[in-house]
């Protein structure tokens, strides 16, 4: 299980240090020896994931189509080096600052690098897969499950919590800095829109609900962001809002009797309380049996929130995260439904509530309300 087994450590963490070696978080991570980090080229031939049919196809799909190739190459271009110069950070491909998410190889000491792994490989097989030999050489084993193959220290992406762990270590705990003095952008984690679209070099099982990856990947990112604030790591004039907001939808999905309906104090109570919530939240959820009336429930309990929106005693940033926040999760929640059970009507106010969400400096709240109105009516 790649899953970090206490909460508060952030993936992210585990995966570095599961890279780097120390015997404590390895345990957490289940790598028991991390042996030599290898790179995509060592998951490439043709026997294994490196042919052309559907079952060994990874490779091609990854090298070919996948986003996480270019990663490295981003470091090189001019918008990186501006970044640098205005961080005074050198040379990004370089600096671990930047390649901690664009090509995590550069952040492993040379000595801990498979002759075929490349820094230039970007984001590749090891940084979601999981490295270490405790599972590489025994997992083409054919009487091995997949079952078998995470007891041994892969890292469980098939599960919905182990895959938002994973991805939300490079797609949301970015350090503020680089955003702002940077002009980074800013990094917003969903999973269900991200995992759709990132090429798939895998099948989803039948039983796979969009909503679902977009419920546990929201509460995921939630747990980060408590534990961001918890450890005074982002600007709290623009984290605050956020995490509120956030907590805000997630409650009013009512899904996990773990989130209270009370509003969490922003303090490290708050926050310890919350990140706990999440994180349980988190796991129940991505063991669901889930339905496509479930899927609508959320929609129809979300939609009916739009009077909230004209509550006064609530300051305009947060009023625009709360809604920042909501038009994603209705727009994950209608696309999980089959097209012939989408309300036909809910496309135009969706499409409104989006314009009015954009920008928060702008943000009307009013407007806002009457638009969810008309998208609950559409519902
Ligand atoms: C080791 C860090 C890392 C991990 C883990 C990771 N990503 Fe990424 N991802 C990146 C970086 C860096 C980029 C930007 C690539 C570029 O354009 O330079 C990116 C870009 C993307 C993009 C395109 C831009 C966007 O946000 O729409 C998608 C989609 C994406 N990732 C999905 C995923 C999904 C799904 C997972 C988990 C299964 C995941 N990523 C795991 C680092 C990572
Ligand atoms: C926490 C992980 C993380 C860190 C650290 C990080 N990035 Fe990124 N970066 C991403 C992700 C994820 C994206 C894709 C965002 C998107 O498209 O929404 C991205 C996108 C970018 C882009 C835009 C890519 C494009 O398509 O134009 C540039 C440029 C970039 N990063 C450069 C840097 C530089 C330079 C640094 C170091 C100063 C850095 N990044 C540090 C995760 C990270
Ligand atoms: C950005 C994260 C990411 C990267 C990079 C990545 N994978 Fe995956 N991979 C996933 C996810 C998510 C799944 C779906 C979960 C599953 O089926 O186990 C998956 C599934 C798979 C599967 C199972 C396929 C199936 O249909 O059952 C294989 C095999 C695989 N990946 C191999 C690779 C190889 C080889 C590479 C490198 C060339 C790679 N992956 C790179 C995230 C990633």
């Amino acid at each position: 299980m790649s899953a970090p087994s206490k909460p508060e450590i952030s993936p992210r963490l585990i995966f570095f240090l599961a890279l780097l070696g120390p015997p404590g978080a390895l345990a957490a991570g289940g790598l028991e020896s991390p042996g030599l980090v290898s790179g995509p080229a060592s998951c490439s031939t043709s026997g294994c994931h490196g042919g052309a049919s559907e079952s060994s196809r990874q490779f091609a799909v990854w090298s070919q189509r996948d986003v996480h190739t270019r990663a490295y190459a981003t470091l090189t271009n001019a918008r990186s080096a501006r970044m640098a110069e205005a961080l005074q950070l050198g040379r990004p491909a370089e600096n671990s600052t930047c390649t901690a998410c664009h090509a995590p190889l550069q952040t492993v000491a040379p000595a801990l690098r498979a002759a075929d792994a490349h820094v230039e490989d970007g984001v590749a097989c090891a940084s979601c897969h999981g490295t270490g030999d405790s599972w590489l050489r025994s997992h083409t084993r054919p009487d091995w499950t997949h079952a078998d193959r995470v007891a041994a220290g892969m890292s469980d992406v098939r599960h919905l919590y182990g895959r938002a762990n994973s991805c939300v270590a490079c797609h949301q705990n970015i350090d503020p800095r680089l955003v702002t003095v940077g002009k980074h952008p800013a990094l917003i984690f969903e999973l269900d829109g991200q995992s759709v679209a990132e090429p798939k070099h895998w099948r989803e099982p039948a039983t796979a609900h969009g909503a679902q990856a977009w419920f546990v990947g929201q509460a995921v990112a939630l747990r980060e962001m408590s534990s961001a604030l918890a450890h005074d790591r982002g600007e709290p004039g623009q984290a605050l809002p956020r995490w509120a907001g956030l907590h805000w939808v997630l409650q009013h999905c009512a899904l996990d009797e773990n989130f209270s309906a009370a509003a969490a104090a922003p303090d490290a109570a708050g926050f310890a309380a919350v990140l706990a919530a999440s994180d349980s939240a988190a796991r129940r959820a991505a063991d669901l049996a889930w339905s496509h009336d479930l899927t609508k429930t959320l929609l129809k309990k979300l939609a009916a929130t739009h009077a909230a929106f004209l509550d006064s005693s609530i300051g305009r940033l947060e009023h625009a995260r709360r809604a920042e926040r909501l038009v994603l999760a209705l727009d994950r929640l209608l696309a999980s439904l089959p097209a012939a059970a989408r309300p036909a009507g809910a496309q135009a106010p969706l499409d409104s509530l989006f314009s009015l969400a954009q920008s928060a400096p702008d943000f009307a709240p009013a407007d806002f309300a009457r638009e969810l109105a008309a998208f609950e009516r559409a519902l």
